[in-house]
């Protein structure tokens, strides 16, 4: 019987093939789009990776305040090209996304900003325009079709008249990339992370599991 991905395989360590571990376990690239860095968002996607690192998986996060990501150009050099990140800038955003390029999963994680993404994450999504090939073609693909693709979000108030659009954008923008949704999570009425109790930190879990799985 073969194991779910979030089960570790009843094999001493030792005994996993390269290309066992490789099928089992993901490599997952999480991107923290808050400036604050032991904020909200910090918090409970650490409580996230936590629980991906102890189901096996290999996890890197990303702090994209400390990152250099300029705008997107719109000056559409990088659909010159269809098997390379074509993108004409020289700054993070290119390793940032070869990353989410060589993962299985990329953990999107945002506080609500005027019903919207963070500056970070948004600058770093336009960038991805350079991962979408032949684009308004028949065969539109991009380099991270069929990756998993999950969203965080935290927000002050509560979901209704508030979150809505930015979920609608991330549902777009996944088809855009022709990827696959793992799962999407508002945490809502955040104040401090001081505030965020064990409640929360469950849910945090329930989500790395259900995006694992
Ligand atoms: C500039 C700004 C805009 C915000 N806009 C919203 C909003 O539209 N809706 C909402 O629920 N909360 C909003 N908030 C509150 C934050 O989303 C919330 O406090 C979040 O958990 C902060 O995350 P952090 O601690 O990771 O920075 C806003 C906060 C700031 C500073």
């Amino acid at each position: 019987m073969r194991e779910t991905k979030n089960q570790k395989p009843d094999l001493p360590y030792g005994s996993y093939t390269e290309s066992y571990i490789k099928e089992i376990f993901m490599k997952i690239i999480t991107l923290l789009g808050s400036a604050r860095s032991k904020g909200n968002t910090a918090t409970f996607l650490d409580w996230i990776e936590k629980e991906l690192k102890s189901l096996g998986h290999e996890v890197e996060s990303i702090y994209l305040n400390s990152k250099k990501i300029n705008s997107c150009l719109g000056c559409f050099k990088c659909k010159e090209h269809t098997e390379k990140i074509g993108c004409i800038q020289n700054d993070d955003a290119i390793e940032i996304l070869g990353k989410i390029i060589n993962a299985e999963l990329t953990i999107f994680a945002s506080p609500l900003y005027f019903w919207g993404f963070s500056a970070q994450i948004k600058a770093l999504i336009d960038r991805s325009f350079s991962l979408v090939t032949n684009y308004h073609q028949p065969n539109h693909a991009s380099l991270i079709e069929n990756k998993k693709q999950a969203l965080l979000v935290t927000g002050g108030g509560a979901y209704e008249n508030n979150a809505e659009p930015v979920f609608t954008a991330f549902d777009r923008i996944i088809k855009f990339y022709k990827g696959i949704k793992a799962g999407e999570l508002f945490l809502d009425k955040c104040t401090t992370p001081q505030e965020m109790d064990t409640k929360i930190k469950d849910k945090a879990i329930k989500f790395a599991r259900k995006i694992a799985g």
